[in-house]
């Protein structure tokens, strides 16, 4: 019988659940993970294509490539940047560093699902802040910090609720705060950003030593598959994050695809506009539907089902599996009923949505009013 007692927390946790896999060949439209599925670019594939030639090689452990390619494009300098294998190695190595047992972690409600079980992880205790319309509060994680709050981290936008918190609010934030809680700000869907009164972060990192902002390639650069993410940080956390972190974390391939990938920003901008087209389009679509869900700032769009409403997030995740088109069905833990969460896709993917959407409530309204 084993005997092994894993660290305080760990049991707690209940394994991160992604959007679903989909094998090469399938003929189901992906619209669980909020990928961009208008990606990777032409531009993109061919450096991936010169990028496997040194595959006897290790990697550059310092990236100096990459780092200059990002600090290049954001204005930032080159010692400040961090890379990790995604941002969610960046996170979770930040946690590690930073909070230990029976400390506390300052999470928003409904945010990103991946931050609680870090805390966890570390045998912290993840404290929730109460949202107003799916929406981080600052006051009610101001409320929220005791001797005990090491880390205090939001995304923004936020994954799954779509909404997002002014630069203003994050700013009193980062004043209110002592300065020896550390607080992330996940920046991962900022290139999607349009809002004036929106910043991904980086002057408050500027501002304030103990702010760290991440980002992420996987989504609107379309390049989830390599695993490529990073941070703007002081050089003291760097220092630090640098002592833990795995030498080769972030291979040769990533690396050099991920400089192309930087360099090609008429594909972002592309992106962008395609992006706020159709989210648009979808939104008139499911007013028409007369359908509930909240107003999204990012790629993905969250529908609400009230309880005892008859129809279930679930209902319809499974309706429009039946019917090739993969969607991720969530419960929120500030929110009653359940939701539904769907990326923005290409045009085709979003046209062959709304006509199902429109069969299953036209079905389930005559099956309700049986
Ligand atoms: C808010 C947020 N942060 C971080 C990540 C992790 O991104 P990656 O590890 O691919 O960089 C995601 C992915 O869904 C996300 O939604």
């Amino acid at each position: 019988m084993l005997k092994l007692i894993p660290n305080p927390g760990i049991l707690d946790i209940a394994p991160y659940k992604a959007g679903g896999f989909l094998p090469e060949d399938s003929k189901i439209w992906g619209l669980a993970s909020n990928e961009n599925l208008l990606g990777p670019s032409q531009h993109t594939l061919s450096a991936y294509q010169k990028a496997y030639t040194r595959l006897n090689r290790y990697p550059d452990q310092g990236a100096v490539a990459l780092k200059k390619a990002i600090a290049d494009l954001h204005h930032l300098s080159s010692e400040n940047i961090l890379l990790g294998n995604g941002s969610d190695e960046i996170l979770s190595l930040l946690f590690r560093a930073y909070v230990g047992i029976d400390e506390e972690v300052i999470l928003s409600e409904n945010g990103f699902f991946l931050f609680p079980i870090l805390a966890k992880a570390q045998g912290a205790k993840a404290v929730l802040a109460k949202e107003n319309n799916l929406t981080t509060q600052i006051d009610a994680i101001l409320e929220n910090i005791t001797p005990k709050t090491r880390i205090i981290c939001i995304a923004n936008p936020n994954n799954p609720t779509g909404t997002f918190v002014p630069l203003v609010e994050l700013k009193r934030l980062c004043e209110s705060v002592p300065s020896n809680v550390l607080i992330i700000i996940d920046s991962a869907y900022a290139e999607y950003m349009v809002e004036g009164e929106y910043g991904a972060g980086s002057s408050l990192v500027d501002q304030y030593p103990n702010v760290v902002m991440t980002r992420t390639l996987s989504k609107i650069y379309g390049l989830a598959a390599l695993r490529v993410g990073w941070a703007y940080a002081s050089t003291d956390i760097i220092a630090v994050i640098n002592r833990i972190r795995l030498a080769f974390h972030v291979n040769s391939v990533a690396q050099e695809v991920s400089i192309a990938v930087l360099a090609d920003q008429m594909f972002v901008q592309k992106c962008v506009a395609h992006n706020l087209y159709w989210r648009n389009w979808f939104e008139k679509e499911l007013d028409q539907l007369g359908l509930e869900y909240q107003k999204t700032y990012t790629n993905f769009s969250l529908l609400l089902f009230k309880e005892n409403s008859g129809v279930t997030a679930q209902d319809l995740q499974e309706y429009l599996l039946d019917r090739h088109i993969l969607t991720r069905a969530l419960n929120l833990p500030g929110l009653s009923g359940s939701c539904l969460r769907i990326t923005i896709g290409p045009q085709q993917a979003m046209e062959e949505l709304v006509l199902r959407l429109k069969d299953f409530f036209h079905e389930s309204k005559k099956a309700l009013s049986n």
